[in-house]
């Protein structure tokens, strides 16, 4: 039984009577306004212009009309074919693709094997370049980024099935999947790198093998990419690469690296974070004794103001440490006492993306969400239509620590991430704004504490609103200084390409020196 107060009777009585009505009613929104209002300007979001727009920013985009199927001489390639119509649960022909494992040595004792998929460019795709593709983890499965960041297709969080992808990176070039190092994905061997070298000895190795055998490929213009822990891969491959440590016939032109590890975690984690609390404030909504105990260590730490302080630009000189760890000192590990408290008020807290909150989408990769249903890598009918070994048991991110005795090199900003960026003709890193794994405004301590083009750090701070996405307006800001092209993304939690697609695909077009200005 609803009994109605008299105060609440008299409130509808004069809204009844109020000439206010109208405006009232007019806000009522019903099922039909409320899509139509979205798909309009989802429309937006998920289109995407490659063409040139006159007068605008974007140039020399082709139709290859003619690599719609790539033919590879070489008979071993057929092996690999992956009928692009017969992807379990795709419902249209993705078009032809390579997958399958390869070893990482031409010795004929080579056991260790890492599994690859490669897509041939689509129709407005470059024919001349070719993109390498590495998750992070370390030990997560670049398939990740295959399906649910810039692959052809996609199956993401919450999809009931796939879907085209309009930002598919095969718009811009080939592209190439690998899973690595040994233990990652479908990999095959025992894990056993100790160190950065150990992982591009590996995945070069695998490189050579891949090119005898698709030779169609040698030459090509590439842009080594990936993202979180692949912050360390991918200077170090690079590196590798640019020292013709081994010969590999590829053209190496720059890098792309999101949400990247660069550099110490208490810069990376510990510094910026209760900066970010407070810059999210209301995301997080903790109560004001938790608040109050936060600003306090925050000093004990060093850590406020650290960045009022030493973010400048240009830097003042080397950035100091705020304590004697390169981690934290003991209770200056703000980070996890936030990520704790979090979970308190928001279960449903994800260190990806810090907005998020029930219900969960389920994600048909297992990660970092459950799923009930199979995850999709580990079925029997996907595995046999890439050629994946069919008794091994895919996993998103190893169980296992595939570096069995950690990584011994240090992060890439105090050793080969300056010469990359000299030896690239231009060089990506990008960042989300709301990554709780990794906070923003450490990478750019991390980068004005690096020494790159004869310059310590970026001489201007990013100006505001200066990162305009084609068809949506200002998403956050750019600064490129000396071929590195510095973007940060509002709205955006880790996983870039995932998360803000159209963003990501326009700094690759950056990156590919097919848009003049990012
Ligand atoms: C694209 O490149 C492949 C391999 O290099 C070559 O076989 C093919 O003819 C090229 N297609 C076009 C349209 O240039
Ligand atoms: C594409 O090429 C593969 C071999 O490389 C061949 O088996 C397949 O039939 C071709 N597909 C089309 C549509 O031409
Ligand atoms: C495998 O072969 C390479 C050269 O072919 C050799 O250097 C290496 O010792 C061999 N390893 C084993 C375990 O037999
Ligand atoms: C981008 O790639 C997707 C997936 O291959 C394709 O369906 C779409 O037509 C492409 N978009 C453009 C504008 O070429
Ligand atoms: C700044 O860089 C130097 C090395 O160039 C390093 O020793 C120092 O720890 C770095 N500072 C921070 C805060 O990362
Ligand atoms: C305030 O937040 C902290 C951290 O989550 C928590 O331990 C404490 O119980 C909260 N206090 C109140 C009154 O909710
Ligand atoms: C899978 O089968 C292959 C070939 O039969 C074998 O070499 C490999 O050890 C097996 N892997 C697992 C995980 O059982």
């Amino acid at each position: 039984m609803v009994l109605l107060l008299p105060h609440v009777l008299s409130a509808l009585a004069f809204t009844a009577l109020s000439p206010l009505l109208e405006e009232v009613s007019a806000k009522h929104l019903d099922r039909n306004h409320i899509q139509s209002l979205r798909n309009k300007a989802a429309e937006k979001l998920s289109k995407n212009r490659l063409a040139v727009v006159p007068g605008g920013d974007v140039i020399d985009v082709k139709v290859n009309a003619g690599v719609k199927n790539i033919t590879f001489s070489n008979p071993a390639a057929s092996a690999f074919y992956v009928d692009g119509a017969t992807i379990p649960d795709v419902d249209w022909d993705i078009g032809p693709s390579w997958a399958g494992l390869l070893p990482i040595s031409g010795n004929a004792n080579e056991t260790r094997e890492l599994f690859f998929w490669f897509f041939p460019p689509g129709p407005t795709g470059a024919n001349d370049s070719l993109i390498l593709w590495t998750n992070g983890g370390p030990g997560c499965s670049s398939l990740e980024g295959m399906l649910q960041e810039h692959g052809p297709f996609s199956w993401g969080w919450g999809q009931y099935k796939p879907t085209v992808n309009e930002h598919s990176w095969t718009n811009l070039s080939s592209i190439l999947y690998i899973e690595h190092p040994v233990g990652t994905g479908y990999s095959q061997g025992i894990p056993n790198v100790q160190d950065e070298e150990d992982v591009a000895t590996q995945f070069v190795g695998f490189l050579q093998q891949f090119l005898e055998v698709f030779a169609e490929l040698k030459g090509k213009k590439t842009y080594l990419t990936g993202e979180s822990y692949a912050g360390m891969y991918v200077p170090y491959i690079a590196d590798y690469i640019y020292k013709k440590k081994v010969p590999l016939d590829l053209s190496l032109q720059g890098i792309w690296i999101g949400d990247p590890i660069l550099g110490w975690d208490v810069v990376q984690e510990e510094i910026p974070v209760v900066d970010f609390v407070h810059k999210y404030e209301h995301v997080f909504a903790f109560n004001q004794t938790f608040m109050k105990y936060l600003d306090e260590q925050n000093k004990k730490c060093n850590y406020a103001g650290y960045l009022d302080k030493h973010l400048k630009y240009p830097p003042k000189g080397p950035l100091p440490l705020p304590g004697q760890s390169v981690e934290a000192d003991p209770d200056c590990d703000l980070w996890t006492e936030v990520y704790e408290a979090a979970l308190i008020l928001n279960p449903a807290f994800n260190v990806y993306r810090i907005f998020d909150q029930y219900p969960l989408v389920w994600d048909v990769l297992g990660f970092p969400e459950a799923t009930e249903s199979p995850i999709y890598f580990d079925r029997q009918d996907v595995k046999k239509a890439i050629h994946a070994p069919l008794n091994q048991t895919w996993v998103e991110c190893a169980n296992i620590d595939v570096f069995p005795n950690g990584d011994a090199s240090l992060p890439p900003a105090f050793t080969v991430l300056p010469g990359v960026i000299e030896q690239s003709v231009r060089s990506v890193i990008m960042h989300g704004l709301g990554d709780y794994v990794l906070i923003a405004e450490g990478a750019r301590l991390v980068l004005q504490n690096m020494t790159w083009g004869g310059k310590q750090g970026f001489q201007k701070a990013p100006a505001p609103d200066s990162f305009i996405v084609e068809d949506m307006g200002a998403m956050g800001t750019v600064q490129i200084e000396r071929k590195l092209g510095y973007f940060e993304v509002v709205l955006s939690g880790h996983m870039l390409p995932q998360f803000v697609p159209k963003a990501a695909f326009q700094s690759m077009q950056w990156l590919f020196g097919i848009r003049q200005n990012p």
